[in-house]
């Protein structure tokens, strides 16, 4: 039976520090729980003589990664350094020399999963990620263990804080997107550069992850359609509201008869749906499965004792399994092969907000060109803007596909009926 659990840990920005806070701060628990003692041999820094926001002996301190997944009293490497290249090396460094691994990094894991989870089998050791989607949320816990009895269908998830707590401000005080984006670096809340959180990408790792876990596919990066936050208007945030929507950047998942379907896009959520009333920098994952009909996960997707939190689980899942030898036997490789949906298999609803000619003829040509394509309108509202000749039109259809849905876009932009697509989103709502 093992006596006691070395760990070593690469990195020690805001996640490791919290690692060293809650395994010192936590041993009476860690001890009841796991049933032996566990503590922090080694850990990886670049710089051995910066200030840390936890205490540690600079003893344990090295500059070199060998020194950690290399050494063989070491038994669990943590992987907090971020980035993909060298992290990935580690990894596969310490999985070969038979050390079970703990990652927080949502990049390498969205990209280079399948290989490192098959290093992992291969050697015989566990490799557990929990913390790399939605922070202190066990949601992949969840997947894997609370739900392994059901079939999920679908999974919605508001999985990046940033782009959250950008829409909820810009919503509730009537700013714009470059207003609050401003307010929030300065704060300390976006990165310098935002483009990641921003853009969608941060969501698509994170929707990437959940997909492959909870329709058991690998789901790729690539396979997920993304669009960003960075060109939602106030205006936009207004008919949301007028109409009752709140406007979220939603990581969607569905399948339908085997084939699936995954995006990060800004989505008009009623304001009666669970993931609605989701603000600031709060995540959330909505699951539907066939057997447990609606969940919902919330809780904070990044912070130090969070993210720290997750990955502590993670060490006790670990250690649970080296006190029973068992460790390397929880991968389940995927059960189905990737079937990705094709365009007139993925249904939905659609917000436009265009600017049209306000004269004569226009309304009927613009209803046509969605009479034309059988989409008809579940929500109409037209009014001038200043005295320039031009309407605006704003309106949500009803449930289409996403294929008659971009015929109508390309229409409605070449016709000459419109002057402009001003926007342009997904509404949820659509077929289950
Ligand atoms: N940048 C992420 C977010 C946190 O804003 O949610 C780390 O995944």
């Amino acid at each position: 039976m093992v006596q006691n659990v070395s760990v070593g840990l690469l990195g020690l920005g805001t996640v490791g520090s919290g690692v060293v806070r809650m395994v010192e701060g936590h041993q009476e628990e860690l001890l009841h729980r796991v049933g032996c003692p566990v503590y922090i041999k080694r850990v990886l820094v670049q710089n051995l003589d910066k200030e840390r926001s936890c205490h540690i002996n600079p003893e344990l301190l090295t500059s070199k990664a060998d020194e950690v997944v290399s050494d063989p009293e070491i038994d669990v490497v943590i992987e907090v350094i971020g980035g993909i290249e060298r992290a990935r090396e580690y990894i596969l460094q310490a999985l070969s020399n038979k050390k079970h691994v703990i990652t927080a990094n949502k990049d390498l894991m969205a990209l280079h999963g399948a290989e490192l989870l098959s290093a992992a089998e291969e050697n015989g050791c566990d490799l557990f990620y929990e913390a790399s989607v939605a922070g202190g949320i066990p949601i992949i816990r969840t997947l894997v263990d609370g739900l392994a009895s059901d079939r999920i269908t679908k999974m919605m998830g508001i999985v990046n804080g940033t782009t959250n707590y950008i829409l909820t401000k810009m919503d509730k005080e009537n700013l714009t997107f470059e207003e609050v984006l401003k307010e929030a670096q300065e704060l300390g809340y976006a990165e310098a550069d935002p483009t990641s959180d921003v853009e969608g990408i941060d969501a698509a790792r994170k929707m990437a992850i959940l997909a492959s876990l909870g329709f058991s596919m690998n789901i790729h990066l690539d396979d997920v359609e993304v669009k960003g936050i960075s060109s939602i208007t106030s205006e936009d945030l207004e008919y949301a509201r007028q109409f009752g929507y709140s406007m979220k950047l939603i990581g969607n998942a569905k399948k339908d008869n085997g084939k699936v379907e995954v995006s990060v896009e800004p989505t008009l959520l009623p304001d009666t749906h669970p993931l609605a009333s989701v603000q600031n920098e709060y995540n959330a994952v909505y699951i539907y499965g066939e057997a447990v009909g609606e969940t919902m996960l919330f809780g904070p997707g990044a912070g130090q004792l969070p993210t720290a939190t997750s990955i502590v689980s993670d060490l006790v899942a670990v250690v649970r399994n080296m006190r029973l030898g068992v460790n390397g036997k929880s991968v389940v490789a995927p059960q189905f092969d990737k079937q990705l949906k094709k365009d007139d298999e993925i249904a939905g609803k659609y917000f436009y907000r265009l600017h049209v000619k306000d004269e004569a003829g226009t309304f009927s040509a613009l209803t046509s060109i969605f009479a034309n394509h059988e989409v008809s309108l579940e929500k109409l509202l037209q009014k001038p803007v200043g005295d320039n000749g031009v309407a605006e039109v704003v309106l949500v259809t009803h449930t289409t596909s996403k294929q008659q849905n971009d015929n109508i876009y390309q229409q409605l932009r070449d016709s000459g009926v419109v002057n402009q697509i001003k926007s342009h989103y997904r509404v949820e709502g659509g077929a289950q």
